[in-house]
Parts: C-alpha cells; structure tokens; sequence
C-alpha cells in the first residue's frame, strides 16, 4: 500500500520544484503574480521541501522493498512541510525539520545494515541537514544555515560517489584525506555559526569545498567512464561539470568570505545548488526516475538540451554576478528556470510503461557510473 505512496510523494517534490523555481525568478527581479511569502521560502522550498522530499523518497523507495515501511515517514514529512510551506503556515518549517529528523533515523536502519564509508557520509550529511534546519527554526537567518545545508548535499552525493568509487582502484589515504576534509568542512561551519566574529569559518568552509571537489575531480570513477558511449558517457560528463561548479562555488566562498545577500552571494549559492546539485541530478534521472517510480525511462542525446541550456545560462548568470549586470542576471536566470522545466518535460516524456523489474540495461549498469 505504502509503495503506491510514491506517486503522490513525487508529484509533491516536483510541484515543490515548479514553486520554488517562480519563487527564484521572483527573487532575481521578475514581478510575477506570487503569494506574499513565496520568495522568501525559495531556499527552504528547494532545498528541504523538494530535494528533502526527494531523497527521502529514493531511499524509502529501496528500504521499504526490503519490509522497513516506517521509512515513508521521511519524505511524508518532507511533502507535509513543502505544501503546508507553500500555503505560508506556520507549520511548515516544523514539518521539514521533523522530516530531516526522520531521515536520520532511516540512515541509522541503512547504516544498521551496511556500515561503510559511503553510507555514513551520506547519513552524516542527513544530520547536517536535520541541524541546520533546527538553527532555522531557532530563528536563525537563512545565510547563516545556508552552508548547513550545502553539507547535506555535497555529502550526500559525495557518499553516492564513494559507493562507485569502491570499483576501482581506491588507495587507503585517499579515503583518510576525504574524512579530513568533511572535518575541515565541519570546523568550518561549527565556527561560522558560534564564532561569529569575522567569516573565517565561511573561508574554511569555501576552503572544504574547494578541496573535496578537486578529491571528486581526481578519484570519481567518472574520470574514466566519460570516455564511453551513450548514457555512461552523459552521467559521466554531468558529474564532471558539476564538481567544476563545486570548485567554483569553494573559490567564492574563499575569496568573498560570508554574504548574507546579494549578487555575490547569488554566485556562491547558485554555483553549488544549479551547478553542482542539479548537474547530478540532471545526470542520474535516467537511473533515480526508473529506480522510484518502476518505469523505464529512454534516455537519448537529446538529453543534453537541457544540461547544455542549464550550465551556459549558469556561467552567464555568474558572470552578470560578479560584474553587477542586473538585466543580464535577470534573464540567465530565467533561462536556469527554463532549464529546470525542459529537464521536467523530457524526463516526463521519456517515461514509458514497463514494470519495477525490467529497468533498462543502459540505467542499471549507467548506476556504476
Ligand atoms: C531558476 C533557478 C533559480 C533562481 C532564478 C534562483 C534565484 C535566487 C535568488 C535571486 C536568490 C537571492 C540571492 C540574493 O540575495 O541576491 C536565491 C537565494 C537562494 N537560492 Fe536560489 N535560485 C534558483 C535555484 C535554486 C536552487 C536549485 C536552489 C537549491 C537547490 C536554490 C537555493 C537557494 C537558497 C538556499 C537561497 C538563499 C535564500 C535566502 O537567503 O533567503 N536556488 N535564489
């Protein structure tokens, strides 16, 4: 019963998707018919309402097929909180911090059953998430969480890549290195938050970032899988660019230490989240979408519209950042809108009929990727 839950669940995450994007060119400039509240839930829209209620999804999705039903709490939680967020109630960011509490208690279940480097990064991410959204409720502004979050991300797709990289050749101190630098990332964001005289801690956390996405750059399995064909080569391509972007965000945040708006802050955000974040997104919804929802999904190159749209208009949009263009910056982030929903759109209709098992070969082998 609960596996029909999905369809619901999904529909939530990417009506979430759709109103944190308006919400987003209402932030950029657009003066667009909005509720009153809207922009100012953009980040938490994103970030907990549609990719909380996503991941939450995904691994209820692969415990719940193992009899642990209770997991469905999470992403229940999760698309609780993003609609009732949407509708301006107060008791939105409760329900997404219960979500990301919930989402801890799932990792416990899959650390439980496979303790392993990569399943405690990504469970150690859930509790960054799960604490930055506590400050938040504490009242805490969003430019002071906002690297709580980051965390939850980089560590959820760093642990994913970890799981890949077990296939090839991994040396011992590379895993230590990788450890150090989510220390350092954790020192980082301890300091920002309780020493708050300077933005050291920013610095540090820029520094982190800066250096694991050279680790991905240097280790991910993706170095040599782009030089396949189809769908391995797509995946391989999107990690690459977005651990690009995950430099590039590291660099600003290094260079322009702490933000609490504004263009600069706009790069350093947008960088991770467009670029990096959606970058593996855009590159793993050949394998997520048929993994969730049992369909087969037909993936052809058509596929780089979208990415090819969403990373150009993103340089753009830095750019005008950096260099204070605001028009320029206004319409490259319209096109990172148009990006989102093309991504939507191909993805809906590349969808086709076809049962859990028959998952195409190209996505489960395009998994080790
Ligand atoms: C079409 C795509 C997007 C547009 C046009 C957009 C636009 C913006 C703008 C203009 C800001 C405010 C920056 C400033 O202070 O000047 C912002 C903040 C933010 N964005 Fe986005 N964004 C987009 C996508 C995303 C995505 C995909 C994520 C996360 C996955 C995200 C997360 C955030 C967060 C966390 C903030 C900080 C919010 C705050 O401080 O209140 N954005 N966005």
């Amino acid at each position: 019963m609960l596996k029909r839950l999905r369809y619901p669940l999904l529909l939530i995450a990417l009506l979430t998707l759709l109103a944190a994007t308006w919400a987003g060119l209402l932030r950029i400039g657009w003066r667009l018919p909005a509720s009153s509240g809207l922009a100012a839930a953009h980040g938490p829209l994103m970030v907990s309402g549609f990719l909380g209620t996503l991941i939450g999804l995904e691994r209820a999705v692969a415990l719940g097929a193992l009899g642990r039903r209770w997991v469905y709490i999470a992403p229940i939680l999760s698309g609780l909180g993003a609609l009732t967020s949407l509708l301006g109630l107060p008791a939105g960011p409760w329900l997404l911090t219960a979500g990301s509490i919930a989402l801890i208690a799932v990792f416990g279940e899959i650390i439980r059953r496979q303790p392993a480097s990569f399943t405690y990064t990504m469970g150690f991410g859930t509790v960054l998430w799960a604490a930055g959204n506590v400050l938040w409720l504490a009242g805490w502004p969003i430019f002071q969480v906002v690297w709580w979050w980051g965390g939850y991300l980089v560590l959820t797709i760093a642990g994913e890549r970890l799981e890949m990289a077990r296939l090839t050749h991994f040396p011992r101190w590379a895993m230590r290195a990788f450890f150090i630098l989510v220390g350092v990332y954790v020192v980082g964001l301890l300091v920002l938050s309780f020493i708050p005289r300077g933005d050291l801690g920013t610095r540090v956390v820029g520094l982190a970032l800066l250096l694991i996405a050279l680790w991905l750059l240097r280790f991910d399995i993706a170095r040599k899988t782009v030089r396949r064909t189809g769908l391995t080569r797509f995946i391989a391509l999107n990690l690459l660019i977005g651990y690009v972007w995950l430099a590039v965000s590291g660099l600003l945040v290094l260079i322009y230490g702490q933000q609490a708006a504004g263009p600069i802050y706009d790069a350093q955000l947008h960088t991770l989240f467009l670029g990096f974040v959606f970058g593996m997104i855009f590159g793993h919804a050949p394998v997520i979408f048929p993994a969730v929802l049992g369909r087969q999904i037909e993936y052809g190159p058509h596929f780089y519209g979208h990415v090819g749209l969403l990373h150009v208009s993103l340089c753009i949009r830095i750019l005008a950042d950096l260099l204070g263009l605001v028009i320029l910056r206004q319409w490259s982030g319209m096109l990172n809108g148009i990006a989102l929903l093309l991504f939507l759109a191909v993805t809906v209709f590349s969808l086709r009929k076809g049962s859990a098992e028959s998952l195409p070969a190209n996505a489960r082998s395009a998994k080790s990727n």
